[in-house]
């Protein structure tokens, strides 16, 4: 089998996620012409099932080639003109990439922070808009940089309230964790494939309610083509019509991994990326590993993790990818201080094992005091929600 790489590592980075052997199989298949029927059926499955896992059962579904942060400047660039103003709610990084892109379009933006680890509170939103009037408002679900779960139903009912339309990036949350995008007065929903749903990447993932498409077709000529949904709307309703070439393959991908998400269930899905969560942690903190995120915000598809005292972030991770695991660095202020995981999508209880028996290993490469024996113990007692007994 071709390998890039040469080994067979366990990817728990917070995106992209291990591909499970079904999905695989199904992304090599013999590509079939991007405008045949047979595609086209494989296309709406995907819609529907898009529909399902976001909570929108009459949202226009948009799925093509390209990765989150098209999503993010599609969603913003059919919905904000350039003369109007975009509130960003921002708990990090991929918020602050909302900021970029609304004034990489001549749009005037509003930045709302909090410090790092913390979130944007219903409150403060509800003040922010209060003062300005703005008509769209952009959310970022899990935040991938400091695992922030932003209370998003909350969020969104109050920018709603406000008249404004809700942009909501679930990239980390969508299929991890619930999105209600009809219950919340989500707008738009955008993602990518390559997170909770356990698809490769490659894949834009755009929802969007009939008040989200009225506000683009009241918009005329937008900045954008490829990334301009009406020009895809002809193709996403019959997709025998051509606008683009399909993204083929990375279609039976997503088909699969759907599939598996009904056959899981939903709330089956969201218990086990809980559980993990907590195991995971568990395990990390007896290793002397703890959040570097605000407690009642932890996100279940992703940790972000403090260093223990004088482990080095760059040997850390060197020696957990010398044991076949692959951790990511943090980004900005916290970058060196801390280590991020992901623990989302296909996997399972033993992937959490494997994953924090290489941590255990590492630390013992990098000869600090750990009882890995101990740290596999409470993760397996917490995620079954049970104490550890030794
Ligand atoms: C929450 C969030 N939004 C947007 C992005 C950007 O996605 P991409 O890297 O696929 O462009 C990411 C990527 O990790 C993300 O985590």
């Amino acid at each position: 089998m071709y390998r890039p790489d040469g080994i067979d590592n366990l990817l728990m980075i917070p995106g992209p996620t291990p591909v499970a052997d079904e999905i695989r199989a199904a992304l090599a298949a013999p590509t079939i012409a991007h405008t045949s029927p047979g595609l086209a059926d494989v296309i709406r499955r995907c819609q529907e099932g898009i529909r399902f896992v976001a909570g929108g059962p009459s949202a226009d579904v948009f799925l093509f080639g390209g990765a989150g942060t098209l999503a993010q400047e599609a969603a913003v660039v059919n919905l904000v003109p350039p003369d109007e103003r975009l509130l960003v709610a921002s708990n990090g990084y991929f918020g602050d990439r909302f900021v970029a892109i609304g004034r990489a379009h001549g749009i005037t933006v509003d930045h709302l922070t909090v410090d790092w680890g913390e979130s944007v509170t219903p409150e403060m939103l509800d003040a922010a808009l209060a003062a300005n009037g703005t008509r769209a408002v952009a959310l970022t679900h899990v935040e991938t940089s400091t695992g922030i779960a932003a209370p998003a139903a909350d969020l969104a009912r109050v920018a709603h309230d406000r008249g404004a339309l809700v942009i909501l990036d679930a990239v980390c949350s969508l299929g991890g964790m619930p999105v209600e995008m009809d219950a919340w007065g989500v707008d738009v929903v955008l993602s990518g494939a390559q997170k909770a749903l356990g698809v490769p990447p490659g894949m834009v993932i755009l929802a969007l309610s009939g008040a989200a498409m009225d506000r683009r077709r009241s918009l005329g000529r937008v900045n954008a083509y490829y990334a301009d949904l009406l020009n895809w709307e002809p193709s996403m309703r019959d997709p025998t019509q051509y606008f683009s070439t399909h993204a083929v393959n990375l279609f039976y991908g997503l088909d699969v991994a759907l599939g598996i998400i009904r056959g899981e269930g939903l709330d089956a899905r969201y218990a086990r990326h809980d559980a993990l969560a907590r195991g995971f942690r568990a395990g990390m903190a007896a290793l002397g590993f703890d959040s570097l995120t605000q407690a009642p915000y932890l996100a279940p598809t992703m940790s972000v993790l403090a260093y223990p005292e004088g482990v080095d972030d760059l040997a850390f991770r060197r020696a957990l990818g010398a044991h076949g695991v692959v951790a990511a660095g943090c980004l900005g202020p916290w970058r060196g201080r801390g280590v991020r995981f992901g623990h989302m999508g296909n996997i399972d209880e033993g992937t959490i094992i494997r994953a924090l028996e290489g941590v255990g290993r590492a630390l013992e490469d990098l000869c600090v005091d750990a009882d890995p024996a101990l740290a596999l113990h409470t993760a397996r007692a917490a995620a079954e929600g049970t104490p550890a007994v030794r």
